[in-house]
């Protein structure tokens, strides 16, 4: 079957690599069959629909997840729409929505979905009616390129979330904290799974450690004030996670009784997140011998640099690799990379 993914527009390459590490960690095979701006295709197989739902809650720079039902040029849009055996999909009440993705399309949007909802409505059970506020069946129609798909609605991931749990409105908040749509990224990028452990050693207000325990993952975090162990533990507990450990500690010397399945963490640059009087470098370098040893073997740890730190020289001699990166552009002076680490 295949699936179309609106995909957000603020970043060229993080959306499609976030997709990526959640199918494969979740072990679902896939195929891209195309990628335009904001809307990826897969292939995917037809077993597969069940295990979506989950899929779809953890992803952050998605926005909507659909079956596709029809794909055709834009001219023969109505023609096949009135074709489609609609009885099989629409069961009860339904709305049509249409998205434009670029200037081409000649289609006015609103004047398409009442067409198309009327073309339903022709072919579907009398008592069937069209619900615009929370329809069981929700019919998405996108227009790119001179090209039209028509799919039934899987999901869709909720900005609420992202924006309920901005950093400034949890109790504890401290300047530099991450964006909890980042966090979660950053956490999908390691490909962590349900009841598996992240630990963010580094933790500060906890925003990582937040996401991680919302997808379902086992919790640990460390830092070197007690001020943020305290603030991250307020954190947490304020949004319902109840599976972590968070305690004081240097991260160049931390211990842990076993090894954890993934580490996702945001170190401070040496602007505003106190690096203790160190120079970065060196704290990354320290830092990163002991963080070695505590993640297991096929782990993988997703880091937040800034742009002018030499990571090739803080991962020489260690056992991570980079495997992926991304560079977002914060303001004129400074660029966040977020690189993906295996370890070899
Ligand atoms: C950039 S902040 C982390 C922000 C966090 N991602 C958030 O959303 O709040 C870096 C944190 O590292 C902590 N830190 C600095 N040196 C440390 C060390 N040697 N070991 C552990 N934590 C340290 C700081 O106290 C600070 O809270």
């Amino acid at each position: 079957m295949e699936i179309a993914l609106l995909l957000s527009k603020e970043h060229p390459t993080l959306p499609l690599a976030e997709v990526r590490a959640v199918l494969e960690c979740e072990g679902i095979k896939y195929y891209i069959k195309e990628k335009q701006e904001g809307l990826l295709i897969l292939e995917i197989p037809l077993e597969s629909p069940e295990n979506m739902s989950g899929i779809i809650k953890r992803l952050s720079f998605t926005h909507e997840v659909f079956q596709i039902l029809i794909e055709v040029d834009e001219e023969q849009l109505l023609g096949k729409t009135k074709e489609y055996p609609w009885d099989n999909i629409v069961k009860s009440d339904y709305a049509v929505r249409v998205k434009k993705m670029d200037k081409k399309s000649h289609f006015n949007t609103s004047k398409l979905e009442w067409e198309m909802g009327s073309i339903i409505k022709d072919n579907v059970a009398s008592e069937i009616r069209v619900n615009l506020e929370n329809p069981s069946t929700f019919i998405r129609t996108v227009l790119i390129n001179g090209k039209a798909f028509v799919g039934q609605r899987m999901g869709q991931i909720s900005k609420k979330h992202f924006f309920d749990l901005k950093p400034h409105k949890r109790p504890f908040f401290y300047p530099g904290s991450m964006s909890p749509k980042l966090a979660r990224g950053m956490v999908n990028l390691t490909r962590i799974r349900m009841g598996e452990t992240l630990l963010d050693p580094f933790c500060g207000t906890g925003g990582i450690l937040i996401e991680a325990g919302i997808i379902g993952a086992r919790v640990i975090g460390t830092d070197i004030d007690y001020k943020m162990v305290k603030g991250s533990i307020e954190n947490l507990q304020h949004c319902g996670i109840h599976d972590y450990q968070v305690f004081q500690e240097d991260a160049r010397k931390l211990e842990l009784p076993s090894k954890v399945d993934a580490i996702v963490t945001d170190p401070p640059y040496g602007i505003s997140a106190s690096t203790r009087g160190e120079k970065s470098q060196d704290l990354y370098q320290q830092s990163m011998q002991s963080l070695q040893e505590l993640l297991k073997e096929d782990g993988h740890m997703c880091l937040a640099t800034p742009h002018y730190l030499d990571l090739d020289g803080v991962l020489e001699g260690t056992k991570f690799k980079i495997i992926e990166q991304h560079h977002i552009r914060m303001h004129k002076s400074l660029t966040r990379v977020i690189s993906v680490l295996a370890k070899i």
